[in-house]
C-alpha cells in the first residue's frame, strides 16, 4: 500500500486536520489509521492495504490523539475472531463486499454477463489530502463558513474482475461527512446493478427516524426500533417523491431535538433512489443509500465509469445539532443565496388558470403596496394552457391571452419595483400539445406508448438530445426576452415506464443527469437567474437539486396547521432561506380549514416568505395587517436566514417552541405555537433554547405576532405585558410561562441581549 499525501494547499479553515499512523493489521497486512478532525467531530478510519476504508469512529471530536493513541484505539476496538471471520465480521468497509464475508446487501452489485459479480480488491491506494494541518477541536461548536474538506480517496483494483473501485470520503468544516463511490470497467461491458456506500453507527443507535408523507402532507416523521434486517425506503418515480425518506437517522432511543446522540444520512440526488438502514446478526448497523438503478440502466463500456451521488451524513447530540451541521454545509457553498430573499407573490392560488391582464395588474399593484418584492406568474401563461388538459410542452406565450406577449405585465411589475418570475414545467408534456403531436419520439416510452397519464400529463425525456435542446432554448429565450429573475421549475407527476426511445431502455439516470446539466447551463447563461425546485410541492427536495437551484417549494399545502409540521421536518435538512413558505388565503384550498392572518403569516414567516392568496379580495384591514407582516419579515430576515434554528423538546405534544438565534447569540426570534389543545391548563413553562447561558436577554412579545382573538383569555402571563430580563441559562433551564393559546394560535417572542456580551 502507498499513502500519498498532498500539500496542505487550499485549506482555508485551520480547524481541519488529518493525522495518520501505520499499524500491523489483521492477516499480517499493514493498515494506516487516519484521524480526520473538524470542530466537534472526529472520523477515525482504518485504511487497510488490501481493502477500502473502514470507519472506526464517526461522531464526537476525540481531541488530539497521538499515533500511539490511535494504535491503542485500533486494538481496543477489535472484536475476537473465533474461527470464522464471516461470522464475526471484524471489519466492514464503506463499500461492504460479499467476498470479505459480508452477508448483507453488497455495496457493489453488477456483472459482466453473469461473471465478475463478486468483487475482491487486491491493490488499494489511499490518498489523504490535505494533511498535516493543525487541528483545533472546539467540541460542540461546528465551523461556520467555507473551507476545504479533508478527503480520503481510495483506489482499488480487482484484476480478476477487471474493475477499478474508488471511494471518496470527505469531512467538511461543518462536521458533515460526504461519501461516494465509483466503479470503472477495465474489461468487456459491465452492468452496474447497485453501488451503495455505507456508514456504520454504533450499537447505541437503536432507534430509527425517517420521513413519510404524501402530496400536500410531506415530511411526516416516523420512528421504529433499529431491528435486525433492513428498513428500506425506495423512490421509483424518478424523483425522491412526496413520501421521500429524505433523512434516515439512527440514534439513542428517545433522541430528541436537544438531546440524544443521533446520526443521519441523506442522498444528494433527485432521481430514483434507495435509503436503507441495515442491521446484521453480528452487530453491524449501517446507514446506506444509492441511486436505484433499473435493469440495464447503467452499462459500462471499456474505460467507462459510474459514480454515485454523495451520501451526505451528519451527527449531533440531538437532532438540532445534526441539523446545524447540514445547514452550515449548505450555507458554506459559494452559490448559496446570500442577498436578502425577496418576499414574493405567487399567482397560483389567486387566479389559477384564469389569466386576465387587468386582474393581474390589480394583483401586482396590491402586492407592491404590501411590500412584495418579486411577482411570480404561475401556470397558465403559455399556448393552449387554459386548464390541466393541454399545453405542457408548448413554451410560447399564449397569443390569445397575452396579445402583446408578457411585456405589458412585466413592465407593470417592474414599474412597481418588483422582480418578475415565471412558472415552467419543462420535463412534462400534455398529449394535447404541438410538441407531443410533432415529436412523439421525445416522450418516454418503455414499449407500450406514452403510458398512464397523471394530471393529464406525460413525461418528456431530457435524455433525447433534441428534446433537451428545444427545452433549453425555449426557457433560455424567455428568460432573455423578459429579463426573468426567477424560474419556478415544477414537476407534477411521478415518472413511470421511463423508457428511452427508440428501444425503450430505462432512461431515468440519463434524464436526471440531463436535468442537472440543463439547470447548470441556464445558470451559466443567466448568472443572476434564481430557480425554485417545485415538484407538486415537496416531491423533489434534496441536496442534488439544490446544487442547481436556490430554493425548494416545501408543499402545495399552505394550511398553516399542516405547514407547522411540514416546515419543522423539512428544516431538519434545509435552512429556512431555501424553503418557500407562503401566506395562503383565509380558507386553505387543500384542507378547507380557516385560519386568521396571525397564524398564517406567523407560520410562513420562518421560511423564504411569499403570498399565495387573491389579495384583490382582501379587506383594507387585512391588507394593512399583511403589510405589517411583510415589514416584520423584512426586518428580521437577516436573522431568520442566517441564524441557528432551534426547536425545544416539550412534554406537551400540543405545544411547540421553535426559533432562530443569530450567530453571535445577541438576538433571537421564537414562536410558541399551539397545534392542538394542551392537556393541562394553564399550559406551564416552555424553554427558549440556544441562547448564551452567561448573557442576559430582554424577552417580549413581537407584534403583530402576539394578537389572536382569545390570546390572553383569561389573562396574559405578566412577561407578555411588561417583558422580562433573564439570563440565557434561566430561559433554557427554567423557561417562561407559555402564553394561553387556543389550537392553531401562536405568539412570536423577540429576544435581545442586554448590555455588553460577556468577555
Ligand atoms: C403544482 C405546484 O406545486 C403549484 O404551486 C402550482 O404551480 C401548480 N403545480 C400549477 O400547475
Amino acid at each position: 500500500m502507498s499513502v500519498h499525501r498532498s500539500a496542505p494547499e487550499g485549506l482555508s479553515s485551520a480547524a481541519l486536520a488529518a493525522q495518520a499512523h501505520d499499524v500491523p493489521a489483521r492477516d499480517g497486512g499493514l493498515s494506516r489509521l487516519c484521524h480526520l478532525r473538524a470542530p466537534g467531530t472526529s472520523v477515525v478510519l482504518e485504511l487497510p492495504s488490501d481493502g477500502l476504508p473502514v470507519v472506526l469512529h464517526w461522531g464526537p471530536g476525540l481531541g488530539e490523539l497521538t499515533g500511539d493513541d490511535l494504535e491503542a484505539m485500533f486494538r481496543g476496538v477489535q472484536p475476537h475472531t473465533a474461527n470464522s471471520r464471516i461470522y464475526t465480521q471484524t471489519s466492514v468497509s464503506v463499500l461492504p463486499q460479499h467476498s470479505t464475508g459480508w452477508l448483507g446487501r453488497p455495496g457493489l452489485a453488477g456483472s459482466r454477463s453473469g461473471r465478475a459479480w463478486s468483487v475482491q480488491l487486491d491493490q488499494v491506494r489511499h490518498e489523504v489530502s490535505p494533511s498535516g494541518t493543525d487541528g483545533n477541536d472546539r467540541d460542540g461548536a461546528p465551523a461556520v463558513g467555507g473551507g476545504q474538506p479533508v478527503e480520503v480517496r481510495s483506489v482499488a483494483i480487482d484484476e480478476a474482475s477487471q474493475l477499478e473501485v474508488v471511494t471518496e470520503l470527505q469531512l467538511h468544516p461543518s462536521g458533515v461527512v460526504r461519501l461516494r463511490a465509483s466503479v470503472r470497467n477495465l474489461g468487456d461491458p459491465y452492468v452496474v446493478t447497485a453501488l451503495e456506500p455505507a456508514l456504520p453507527v454504533p450499537p447505541e443507535a437503536d432507534e430509527l427516524l425517517d420521513m413519510a408523507g404524501r402530496h400536500t402532507l410531506e415530511r411526516m416523521p416516523q420512528r421504529r426500533p433499529f431491528a435486525v434486517g433492513a428498513w428500506v425506503r425506495e423512490s421509483r418515480g424518478g424523483r425522491p417523491g412526496h413520501d421521500s425518506g429524505t433523512l434516515l437517522c439512527a440514534g439513542r432511543p428517545g433522541f430528541a431535538f436537544r438531546s440524544g446522540r443521533v446520526w443521519g444520512v441523506h442522498l444528494a440526488y433527485s432521481g430514483n433512489q434507495v435509503l436503507y438502514a441495515e442491521r446484521t446478526f453480528n452487530g453491524w448497523r449501517l446507514l446506506r443509500a444509492g441511486e436505484l438503478l433499473m435493469p440495464g440502466e447503467v452499462v459500462l463500456e471499456h474505460g467507462e465509469s459510474y459514480t454515485t451521488p454523495w451520501l451526505t451524513a451528519s451527527w449531533g447530540e440531538g437532532l438540532d445539532a445534526l441539523s446545524h451541521r447540514f445547514h452550515h454545509l449548505l450555507r458554506s457553498r459559494p452559490q448559496h443565496p446570500r442577498h436578502p430573499r425577496p418576499v414574493l407573490l405567487n399567482t397560483w392560488e389567486a387566479v389559477y388558470f384564469d389569466h386576465d391582464l387587468q386582474r393581474l395588474y390589480e394583483l401586482a399593484d396590491r402586492a407592491a403596496a404590501v411590500g412584495v418584492e418579486r411577482f411570480v406568474l404561475d401556470d397558465g401563461w403559455f399556448r393552449g394552457r387554459r386548464g390541466e388538459h393541454a399545453g405542457l410542452g408548448d413554451w410560447y406565450v399564449d397569443e390569445d391571452v397575452y396579445p402583446d406577449g408578457l411585456h405589458p405585465l412585466v413592465e407593470r411589475v417592474r414599474s412597481l419595483g418588483m422582480e418578475f418570475g415565471l412558472w415552467f414545467e419543462p420535463e412534462m408534456v400534455n398529449l394535447d400539445s404541438d410538441l407531443a403531436r410533432e415529436h412523439p419520439e421525445w416522450l418516454f416510452d418503455a414499449g407500450h406508448g406514452p403510458g398512464m397519464p397523471s394530471r393529464n400529463q406525460h413525461e418528456l425525456d431530457l435524455g433525447q438530445p433534441e428534446a433537451y435542446a428545444y427545452v433549453l432554448e425555449r426557457v433560455s429565450a424567455l428568460v432573455e426576452e423578459y429579463r426573468i429573475d426567477y424560474v419556478k421549475w415544477d414537476h407534477n407527476r411521478p415518472l413511470i415506464d421511463a423508457g428511452h426511445q427508440p428501444h425503450g431502455e430505462p432512461g431515468l439516470h440519463r434524464h436526471t443527469e440531463a436535468l442537472y446539466r440543463m439547470l447548470a447551463e441556464l445558470r451559466r447563461r443567466h448568472p443572476a437567474l434564481e430557480i425554485e425546485s417545485c415538484c407538486g410541492g415537496g416531491g423533489r427536495i434534496d441536496m442534488g437539486i439544490l446544487e442547481h437551484t436556490d430554493r425548494v417549494w416545501a408543499s402545495d399545502c399552505n394550511d398553516p396547521h399542516d405547514r407547522q409540521t411540514i416546515q419543522r421536518w423539512t428544516s431538519l435538512l434545509l435552512p429556512p432561506e431555501v424553503v418557500g413558505a407562503h401566506i395562503g388565503p383565509p380558507v386553505s384550498h387543500t384542507t378547507a380549514r380557516a385560519h386568521g392572518l396571525t397564524y398564517r403569516a406567523g407560520t410562513a414567516m420562518w421560511g423564504h416568505l411569499g403570498i399565495e392568496w387573491d389579495i384583490t379580495e382582501a379587506s383594507p384591514t387585512e391588507l394593512q395587517e399583511l403589510a405589517a407582516w411583510v415589514r416584520l419579515h423584512r426586518e428580521h430576515r437577516d436573522l431568520l436566514h442566517t441564524g441557528t434554528v432551534v426547536r425545544a423538546d416539550l412534554p406537551e405534544p400540543a405545544l411547540r417552541v421553535e426559533g432562530v438565534v443569530d450567530e453571535d447569540r445577541q438576538r433571537a426570534l421564537y414562536a410558541v405555537t399551539a397545534v392542538d389543545r394542551p392537556l393541562t391548563w394553564p399550559p406551564g413553562r416552555v424553554p427558549l433554547p440556544g441562547l448564551d447561558p452567561e448573557r442576559r436577554y430582554h424577552v417580549r412579545p413581537q407584534p403583530p405576532g402576539d394578537d389572536h382573538p382569545g390570546v390572553g383569555y383569561p389573562g396574559k402571563p405578566p412577561w407578555m405585558t411588561h417583558g422580562v430580563i433573564l439570563p440565557g441559562r434561566v430561559l433554557d433551564e427554567v423557561g417562561i410561562e407559555a402564553p394561553p393559546l387556543h389550537p392553531d394560535q401562536l405568539v412570536l417572542i423577540r429576544v435581545e441581549g442586554v448590555g455588553e456580551p460577556p468577555g
